[in-house]
């Protein structure tokens, strides 16, 4: 075990607020560990801030009309506040226009300059002729090479997610004006990567470093090492930490040909972690080099999958280029995390946006915190939905854990008037953990002993959604006690063992307001309050608890007087959810009508006489049932009500819907279509459709409750 710990996460762009990708990709995680790591008495410091350079910042100036220190000083002050309400305890929430950080970077440039880890190459970028300006890669945009997306950028597909430089895009175009770019000559320092490539291939697959080892790659997530490991299969080529740009950290002034040249945001960014551990040290009288100098230190880097390669490859490399300092023990990147079936995206507005999630569910941090962990993409990308949003909150945080905590502040307050029972600990009841099982008072304390170490196991190995199961198992083996000894029914006639059965509860509940406090911090102060303890510290709380409960000790003492019992999840209906699945909808429509201009419609068909029109027989009606059809993959089987007779219709709908989904709808039939056979079934009409242009298709439906069999037309 290392002395202590400097935890980071990855500096979020002052160009956006935050959503709920970003938070279950590395906010969350990384404040779930630190919070541990605290609550065992582990000496840890935990950095982030906003990451304020870059041409993620002057694009968002450019199409806000304002300049990009308007950007980042307003969504620095918003990120903040956000990071602070949903409950990220961050020792410093730094930003990277701070003049330490310039000044930082700046030290480290001269640095790696003086130790020859640059080349100075001129070479040809592109440039806008009619801005008069050389291009940052964010600023050309083309045909993506891999995927043939017409709006790829010089950094990156968003679409297919490959990553790009300027040269690969075909036919590129400027953003700023929109005209062709040319190619000029311009010098640049590029780092020597191709230098660095053997040691950081033997660190990363090994740990090892001359020969000593630094960490356990098997420790390390495979998607890292897979990440990494394809990139240092490709070889490692010099990459140019310098930018023409007006907006970022100035090259060192005495370096001859530093004018008008910026560092590279991806150089800066990353020593935003020594500045901002650096400024917390002069906050908090402290130094900071041991944070980054000693080896008795693990720096730990949380980010997401679209960082691997900065964090585990380049800035190891500057690193080592730089000479004195550590490296990384682990980089658990997260991957990522949809939205209702899309990618989510700050730019396309498709996300949950934690301010507003905060200011709509204001009091309910902690549902979105325990969401985010249960969906957290660990290993692969997962998916968030509001429905399941609902379903966890209702099925496991109110009828798991605040049932179980309301049942035992309310019985002991009923019983024994909030007393903690004196209790004859040899008195056999039956045990929460397993039904039938016998229980012993001491046997359960080890239990939640033997609980708390696994889940700490888990925790320590980045495995957040397994330790929260491990915690709310012990909520739900405190229902099962109460549920198996029902002290309600026996409190008259076997009070002895209604005091065990109560005491025990009480225990559960105290290691509940410690075990669930790295994930969700609000309940858990609000279950210290309820249960009359002091509030944690988050200064080895966890640690001391252990030590009690193995030495057969109560977490808290018989006689302790409780508190009220007090409000801490409830139910969410579904008009709240339905009003989030609508606002979502708005923006996907919102979004449509932006892109009406580009849609293809398709021609209208020539002209038809009423006559025409009027051989044709339209009626309302209902699927009543559906299936899919053997051996089909398009064809779905469905009995439609037209409420004078039932008919069996085919339609090509399988790919689009699923047989669950249709049935029940209420649907218009072009009633008069001469029969067919299809796949041995005679199809008696068929369902009206709408198609969008992308080949969606959606049901034409009567108002909801209309009659089936009525006649359109
Ligand atoms: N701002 C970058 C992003 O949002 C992350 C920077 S992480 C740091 O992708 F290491 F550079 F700080
Ligand atoms: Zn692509």
């Amino acid at each position: 075990m290392k002395k202590r710990y400097l935890v980071t996460a990855a500096l979020p762009y002052a160009n956006g607020p935050l959503h709920i990708g970003h938070l279950a990709g590395a906010y969350l995680p990384s404040d779930i560990y630190v919070r541990y790591l605290r609550l065992m008495g582990r000496e840890v410091v935990f950095v982030c801030g906003s990451d304020e350079h870059g041409a993620a910042i002057t694009v968002k100036a450019r199409k806000e009309g304002t300049t990009p220190r308007a950007i980042v000083d307003k969504y620095h002050e918003m990120l903040k506040d956000t990071f602070e309400k949903i409950g990220i305890s961050f020792d410093i929430y730094h930003r990277t226009s701070a003049l330490i950080h310039h000044q930082t970077s700046q030290d480290f440039f001269r640095t790696l300059n003086a130790n020859g880890e640059f080349v100075e190459e001129t070479t040809e970028q592109y440039y806008d002729e009619t801005v008069g300006q050389f291009l940052a890669d964010r600023y050309i945009v083309g045909t993506c090479p891999v995927c043939a997306n017409p709006d790829a950028y010089g950094d990156q597909c968003e679409r297919c997610g490959s990553t790009l430089s300027p040269n690969d895009l075909i036919e590129p175009r400027s953003m700023l004006s929109g005209s062709a770019p040319v190619k000029r000559p311009t010098k640049h320092w590029f780092l020597r990567l191709d230098k660095h490539e053997n040691w950081l291939r033997e660190w990363i697959n090994t740990g090892k470093v001359d020969g000593k080892t630094l960490h356990d790659p098997a420790a390390w997530k495979n998607h890292v090492l897979g990440q990494c490991n394809s990139w240092l299969d490709q070889g490692l080529q010099p990459r140019a930490m310098t930018r023409d740009l007006d907006w970022g950290v100035d090259v060192p002034p005495e370096i001859p040909g530093s004018e008008g040249k910026k560092l590279y945001v991806w150089l800066d960014a990353p020593i935003g972690y020594i500045s901002a551990t650096k400024q917390w040290a002069i906050d908090h009288n402290k130094n900071w080099e041991p944070y980054w100098k000693d080896e008795d230190t693990a720096l730990i880097h949380f980010i997401g999958k679209d960082n691997i390669v900065f964090h585990c490859l380049i800035f190891p490399a500057i690193l080592k280029a730089h000479g004195g300092f550590i490296l990384p023990v682990n980089v658990p990147a997260n991957q990522f995390l949809n939205l209702e079936g899309r990618k989510l995206s700050t730019s396309k507005n498709w996300a949950v946006w934690v301010h507003e999630y905060c200011a709509e569910f204001a009091g309910q941090e902690d549902v979105l915190r325990y969401n985010m962990v249960k969906k957290m993409p660990e290993q692969a990308d997962s998916e968030f939905t509001w429905k399941g949003f609902q379903e966890t909150n209702n099925n496991e945080l109110v009828n798991n854990l605040a049932n179980f905590v309301n049942r035992v502040m309310v019985l002991t307050h009923k019983y024994y008037d909030g007393l903690v029972p004196v209790v004859d600990t040899e008195r056999a009841f039956k045990s929460g953990w397993e039904a039938d099982k016998a229980g012993q008072y001491n046997e359960e304390l080890a239990l939640l002993h033997a609980k708390l170490n696994e889940m700490g196991a888990q925790v320590e190995r980045f495995n957040f959604r397994e330790a929260l199961q491990l915690a709310m198992e012990i909520s739900g083996a405190g229902n099962a006690l109460l549920q198996f000894n029902e002290p309600w029914k026996t409190v008259k006639d076997d009070p002895e063992t209604v005091k065990v059965v109560m005491n025990l509860a009480v225990q559960y509940v105290a290691v509940l307001s410690v075990a669930l406090r790295p994930f969700l911090p609000f309940s858990a102060a609000r279950l210290r309050s309820m249960l009359n303890l002091p509030a944690l510290e988050e200064a080895g709380d966890l640690l001391d608890m252990l030590n009690e409960l193995v030495e057969g000790n109560p977490v808290v003492q018989p006689r302790h007087t409780l508190g009220a019992p007090a409000h801490l999840f409830s139910r969410i209906p579904d008009e709240v959810i339905q009003a989030q699945i609508d606002k979502l909808k708005a923006t996907e429509q919102a979004q449509a009508s932006d892109e009406g201009a580009t849609v293809n419609f398709t021609p209208v068909k020539d002209t038809i006489q009423f006559d025409d029109f009027a051989k044709i027989d339209i009626r309302t009606g209902t699927i009543l049932s559906a299936e899919k059809v053997a051996k089909s993959k398009k064809l779905l089987k469905l009995s439609v009500d037209l409420g004078f007779e039932t008919r069996t219709i085919l339609s090509g709908i399988a790919e689009h819907f699923s047989p669950e989904e249709v049935v029940g709808k209420e649907v218009v039939v072009l009633a008069n279509l001469a029969p067919r056979v299809m796949m041995g079934t005679e199809s008696q009409g068929m369902i009206l459709l709408a198609e969008d242009a992308e080949g969606k298709l959606g049901f034409v439906s009567p108002e909801s409750g209309w009659q089936a069999g009525m006649s359109v037309g």
